[in-house]
């Protein structure tokens, strides 16, 4: 991480993420780590978060660069390759399991011609599995986007993407 020369961050990326630096002390600017990293993600390249992206974070933050990477590496919202327009992250921890997460992932599957972790050629969808996303409570559930969906069936899931552009 080191080496890397980052981009710079344009100014509307830099006025989103002084958004969220604002609301730590001011010796403290790297508590904006997560929010930044995905304001870069969704504002700057392909919609993922490259090395250079990363470091262009931590700079922008003052903080050490592997730090930056550590998180990005760790949370599942991040994405490290190109990914489709929708992004759906399908639970398949336990109680989404007990509840028929299998039965989903199956239909998926079959639904966009991709296995968990493809996108589709048109680049619209992108089928990933995640760990439990605490909601439990509503399994089997899966997260499209920024949304989250409870109590799926195939058919709800069918109607959830046909509502999709
Ligand atoms: S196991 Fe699926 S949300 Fe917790």
């Amino acid at each position: 991480m080191k080496d890397i020369t980052p981009p710079e961050l344009t100014p509307p990326v830099k006025k989103a993420i002084d958004h969220w630096i604002n609301k730590y002390p001011a010796d403290q600017k790297q508590s904006a780590v997560m929010s930044a990293l995905m304001i870069v993600q969704e504002q700057m390249g392909d919609g993922s978060l490259t090395k250079p992206l990363i470091a262009a974070v931590a700079d922008y933050l003052g903080m050490p660069r592997i730090a930056a990477y550590e998180i990005a590496t760790f949370y599942s919202m991040y994405e490290h390759s190109p990914v489709g327009r929708h992004r759906i992250y399908l639970c398949t921890n336990i109680s989404c399991k007990l509840r028929g997460s299998d039965d989903l992932v199956a239909h998926l599957e079959q639904r966009l011609g991709i296995k968990l972790g493809g996108t589709t050629s048109d680049q619209r969808f992108t089928l990933k599995p995640v760990e439990c996303l605490g909601a439990c409570i509503g399994a089997p559930m899966c997260q499209i986007n920024k949304d989250y969906y409870e109590y799926l069936t195939p058919e709800k899931l069918d109607e959830i993407l046909d509502n999709l552009e």
